[in-house]
């Protein structure tokens, strides 16, 4: 099977691995990483429970990119979003809205919700609503979801 060394910074700490070509992001960061708190979904880049950040503000869909093109970048999961044991604001806005039901999409919502503000800290109500279409959640009906992200702006 064909390996590529990488070197990955997940949430700051860096890690040299072997990895097939073929693995994902996605089970690189689950299965050999130990960082569960990056969601399994479709696997098909439909659902966006796995979403990721790069270099602090991109997101990508983990279960869709190959870890071997990861090389030498540096990964932003939901669990690395805390600094110095203070939550993101994102984090607390999804907690004060009630944007949490099964906390599954959660992962996924709060890393792109974060890319979204990098982009565009005041995005309007629509803006918000079309960046999250790739992200499913089952259960909040979105509303609460969307009022995260604008209280997220504005203390950002
Ligand atoms: S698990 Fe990646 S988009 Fe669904
Ligand atoms: S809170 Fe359950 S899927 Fe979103």
């Amino acid at each position: 099977m064909k390996k590529r060394s990488i070197s990955l910074t997940v949430n700051g700490t860096v890690h040299d691995l072997e990895v097939p070509v073929h693995r994902t992001l996605l089970q690189v960061l689950r299965e050999d990483l130990d960082q569960v708190e990056t969601k399994y979904g479709c696997g098909t880049g439909e659902c966006g429970a796995c979403t990721v950040l790069v270099d602090g503000e991109k997101a990508i869909l983990g279960c869709l990119t190959l870890a071997a093109s990861m090389d030498g970048k540096s990964i932003t999961t939901v669990a690395g979003l805390e600094k110095d044991g203070q939550l993101h604001p994102v984090q607390e806005a999804f907690i004060e809205e009630h944007a949490i039901q099964c906390g599954y999409c959660t992962p996924g919502m709060v890393c792109k919700s974060v890319s979204i503000l990098a982009k565009n800290p005041k995005p309007s109500e629509e803006e918000i609503r079309h960046n999250l279409e790739g992200n499913i959640c089952r259960c909040t009906g979105y509303v609460k979801i969307v009022q995260a992200v604008q209280r997220a702006s504005e203390r950002i």
